[in-house]
Parts: C-alpha cells; sequence; structure tokens
C-alpha cells in the first residue's frame, strides 16, 4: 500500500446499504468506498441494528469487546463484513464492524419507533461509542494495522471523541490519534435532563458550560464541536450560516469559536447506485443523450401513484417529513397549484401531522396528487427517475443529497437558496440557460408566495421545450460524484494527521 495512504475510523449511526433514516446513511455509505478507491484503508463501524440481515451481508461475529458503561461492564460482539468496490484497485474495499449488543440495537426503529424517541437513546448511543474506543483499543493490540484518524459524524458518535480525550487519553496507543467531527445536521443535538449524565461515564467536571452542558442540559453534539481536533460540515454554505444565530440553534457561539478547525466539504453521491442508466428498480434506464426511457419512468411512476397517464408536469417529493424541510409551505400552495393542469407525487414519513395534512389534500385531489407515506428506497429512485421537476423548499438544509439524485435523472430540482442547495443548483435565467449553466429554479424567502411564483416560473419554461431540455442536460452533465469531495477529504485527512490545521478558514476546501 502507498506510504501516503491514510488509515481511517469511520463511525456513523448510520449507513447504506446496512441501515438508513436519511442522507446521513448515503454519505457513510459512499464515503468510505470513494476513500478506499483513492487508496486509503477505511474501517467503517455501524450499530449492529436488529433491522440489518446479517446473513444477507455476510456479517460474521470476529471478537469481543467488554464495554465499560454506568451501569456496569457490558459485552458487545462485533461482527465483521465487507464492502466492495464496484471499481477500483482490485482489493479495494472497506472493513465494516458492526456494534452488536441487542438489547440496545436489536429493535424495529434505529432511534424511535412510532415517531417516540426510544427513551434510552443516551445509553444506547454512550454505549456505541464507548465500544468504538474499546474497539480501538482492541485493533491497536491485536491487528496488523489501526486508524491514525477518527472520523466520527453526528450526536450518536460525538461522545467517542470526548471519549478519546478524556477517558482514554492515558492510554499511550490512542494518544497519536487524531480526530475529526462531521455535523450533518444542527438541528439534531443529542439533548438530554442533566440528571442524566452520569450515564455518560464522564467526571462532573465536564459537565460545564464549556464542554457538554447546554443552558443546563447534556448536548453531546457540543461535545464532539468543542473535543474533535477538526470540524467538517456538508457544504461550505452551511459552515458559514451555523456560525449565525438563525442556523446555530444556539450552537454558533462555540462553533464560531473553532471556525480556524472548520470547514465546509459538500457531499457528493454513489453514482453507480444512482445511475438512471443502469438502475434495476426503474421500469426503463436512459441517458442525457436518450431521454426516451424517462418518458416510461414517468408513465410507470403515474401509474404506481395512481394518477392518470397526462402529458402535464410532474413535481415530485421524497422527503423525510419534519419542520426542516419547509413542506408546510408546498402544502399552503397545493389548493392553488391543483388549479393547474399538472401532478404532485409524494414520497414521504415523519411528523404524524404533517402525514395527515398531505393525506386530506390528496383524499381532495385524488386525480391530480399521489400520495405515499412511508420509507420507499425502491419507490424514491422511480421518483426521481420519472418526475419532472423535484421540490425542496427547506427552511434550512445542510446539504441535501434528493436534488443531486434529480440533477443526474435529469429532474428539475425547485429549491430554497440555503446551505448545500444554493451550493449545488445554478439557477434559473434566460442567460443562464443560453450558456448551457442553468440546472434548476431557486427561490429566497421561505414563504408560500416564493415557492408559488418560482414553482409557476418552472412551469412556464417546462412549455419551452429546447429551455427545459437544456436545463435538464445541463444537470445531467453535472459531476455531483464523490471522487473531488473524497479527495477534499483525503486533503484534510493528511493535514490533520500532519498537525498543519490551524488558520484554515470554514468553506476554503471546497468541491468548487
Ligand atoms: P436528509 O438527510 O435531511 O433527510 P438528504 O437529501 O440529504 O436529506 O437525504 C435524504 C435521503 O433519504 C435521500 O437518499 C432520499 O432519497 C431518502 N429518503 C427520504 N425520505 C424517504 C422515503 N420516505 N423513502 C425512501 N427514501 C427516502
Ligand atoms: C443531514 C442533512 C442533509 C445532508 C445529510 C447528509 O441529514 O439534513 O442536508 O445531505 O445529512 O450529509
Amino acid at each position: 500500500m502507498d506510504p501516503h495512504s491514510l488509515r481511517v475510523m469511520f463511525v456513523s449511526s448510520e449507513a447504506t446499504p446496512f441501515a438508513k433514516t436519511g442522507g446521513l446513511a448515503d454519505v457513510a455509505g459512499a464515503l468510505p468506498l470513494e476513500l478506499a478507491r483513492l487508496g486509503h484503508q477505511v474501517w467503517l463501524v455501524i450499530p449492529r441494528y436488529g433491522t440489518i440481515d446479517g446473513a444477507a451481508h455476510g456479517f460474521k461475529e470476529w471478537k469481543r469487546v467488554t464495554v465499560p458503561t454506568s451501569s456496569g461492564p457490558i459485552e458487545a460482539i462485533i461482527e465483521q463484513g465487507v464492502l466492495f468496490c464496484s471499481q477500483g484497485p482490485p482489493d479495494c474495499q472497506v472493513s465494516v464492524l458492526a456494534i452488536r449488543y441487542d438489547p440496545y440495537f436489536g429493535r424495529r426503529g434505529l432511534y424511535q419507533e412510532s415517531g417516540v424517541d426510544y427513551p434510552d437513546n443516551l445509553e444506547r448511543f454512550a454505549f456505541f461509542s464507548h465500544a468504538v474506543l474499546e474497539l480501538l483499543v482492541l485493533l491497536e493490540q491485536t491487528a496488523a494495522s489501526s486508524p491514525t484518524l477518527l472520523h466520527a459524524h453526528d450526536w450518536q458518535t460525538a461522545l467517542c471523541l470526548v471519549y478519546l480525550r478524556t477517558l482514554y487519553a492515558r492510554r499511550p496507543r490512542l494518544r497519536g490519534l487524531r480526530s475529526l467531527f462531521t455535523v450533518h445536521n444542527l438541528g439534531y443535538q443529542g439533548i438530554f435532563p442533566a440528571e442524566d449524565y452520569p450515564k455518560t461515564g464522564l467526571g462532573p467536571e465536564l459537565f460545564t458550560p464549556a464542554t457538554l452542558e447546554f443552558f443546563t442540559s447534556l448536548n453531546l453534539l457540543k461535545g464532539g464541536l468543542v473535543f474533535a481536533d477538526f470540524l467538517t460540515t456538508v457544504s461550505p454554505t452551511y459552515s458559514r450560516e451555523i456560525q449565525t444565530a438563525e442556523f446555530g440553534f444556539g450552537l454558533e457561539g462555540v462553533i464560531k469559536e473553532r471556525r480556524d478547525r472548520l470547514v465546509g466539504i459538500a457531499n457528493g453521491i454513489d453514482v453507480e447506485i444512482w445511475n438512471p442508466d443502469t438502475d434495476p428498480v426503474l421500469p426503463s434506464r436512459y441517458s442525457v443523450s436518450d431521454l426516451s426511457g424517462k418518458r416510461v419512468c414517468k408513465t410507470g411512476l403515474q401509474r404506481e401513484m395512481k394518477l392518470p397517464v397526462r402529458d402535464v408536469p410532474l413535481l415530485a417529493i421524497v422527503s423525510r417529513l419534519t419542520a426542516q424541510k419547509g413542506l408546510d409551505l408546498v402544502a399552503d400552495i397545493l389548493p392553488e397549484l391543483m388549479e393547474l393542469d399538472l401532478q404532485v407525487a409524494i414520497l414521504g414519513t415523519g411528523d404524524p401531522s404533517d402525514e395527515a395534512r398531505f393525506r386530506s389534500l390528496q383524499a381532495r385531489y385524488p386525480e391530480k396528487i399521489g400520495l405515499r407515506i412511508g420509507f420507499d428506497e425502491g419507490l424514491a429512485h422511480r421518483i426521481e427517475a420519472g418526475a419532472d421537476m423535484f421540490l425542496m423548499p427547506s427552511r434550512y438544509e445542510p446539504c441535501g443529497l434528493s436534488q443531486l439524485y434529480s440533477l443526474r435523472y435529469g429532474t428539475v430540482p425547485i429549491v430554497r437558496r440555503t446551505g448545500g442547495l444554493a451550493d449545488t443548483v445554478v439557477a434559473y435565467s434566460p442567460s443562464a440557460v443560453r450558456e448551457g449553466r442553468a440546472t434548476g429554479f431557486i427561490f429566497g424567502e421561505a414563504t408560500p408566495e416564493a415557492l408559488l411564483t418560482e414553482v409557476l416560473l418552472a412551469c412556464h419554461v417546462y412549455e419551452n421545450r429546447s429551455e427545459w431540455r437544456s436545463l435538464i442536460e445541463a444537470g445531467m452533465r453535472t459531476d455531483v460524484s464523490w471522487a473531488r469531495s473524497a479527495q477534499s477529504y483525503a486533503d484534510l485527512y493528511q493535514r490533520i494527521i500532519g498537525g498543519r490545521g490551524v488558520g484554515v478558514e470554514a468553506g476554503t476546501v471546497s468541491p468548487k
């Protein structure tokens, strides 16, 4: 192996193809493979959820570790699997280590069931984080090679970074390990009541406003922000936004203090899983040079969503139903949109009141609205392929992957100018279309009026077949792969390991 190759442990609470609730899984499933393709050694560590089909993924027991917890030691089984690169060097693969303790993870959901968080999420993810440290010790002692960098993601794994610099700080073998924390969504911080703090296993001296205390509660994400050597977020714009009160959710001060250690790197997508030319779940495949299959996908989608098969604009949503996504704006304008000759296909699950609102709108306009409440990966692909436009009016959006899938599938995104949406979609204007640059529609204010104006503009442009074709082609030709961003991560890892971290401005390492 190349002497400059990196050894990285990638820790995430979800990863495709094993377990997924949102974009974090896509990132954790794709970025490690892309790093492996670049010649680096990567371990991907996830919880072994009950929903993972261990036999299908070839998971086998590898070792056991004893994890100290506040209620005594617990033995965890480490199961091992492999993710293979579909391209790249012959030995290109990622070693997957799944931490198994069924009383915590052998459940139907990842974090919740029927919209209610598990009451022991703190114990579950403190245990998982602690097990990661024990796993690092084990690898140090027994494996031929072990990580030099720990890369954790979001609140569920933030305690790894705290444990590394506190409970495990004196372990000589772990002392040289560098760390990176990626924030995918500042809206989820892992906040728990102060009285639960002892469940972390940390001493009282760490429950202070400078460390894990946040307005008298425990905040795990804050721990990651404070203790990691370096921080990233998932787009350059979001890395600037989270330093403001509007997007910082109370942590803007902490983030600002560490801004010389913060970098925004936009996500890419797995262009093999998301490829309209080879996608096995589509009724017909297509490419930018022959879009005829996309029309077949559209009629297939209309049938699947029980909509009349008609040649009218088909708008789509695939989303977690949560306030972040701004779908209340869509619900607000749907009655007005229904006066136009168009259709809307919606796939989503989440907030029960959003689900109820879309259900009642669908019952009112069954000829124009197709609705599926639930999580359905295949349908998500068929919607990306069969729709003409994709709606993402997010109030905030750290990066967003769905608009990248839309670009790749020739479905024109209509997005709000925020976070990664602003970084990845080029706004329509007659001149931007003429220059072949425009890939979608962008509006500014998070109001129903602003969204409606943009949708009306998009429907108007849709009638101009050559302009519409230019939007589709520019989108499909955009490089949304991980290649560049994975290189940015590798460069950053190199810099962190080399200790040359100081002086980096937020957003300077970006794929753009
Ligand atoms: P977030 O991570 O905030 O949910 P992203 O746009 O980054 O937003 O990623 C969302 C991912 O989850 C995409 O892969 C999208 O296709 C998928 N997804 C969201 N809701 C559903 C659903 N109901 N069924 C299937 N896939 C979904
Ligand atoms: C989060 C964000 C989303 C981002 C994803 C992956 O869930 O909401 O914008 O794309 O993480 O980084």
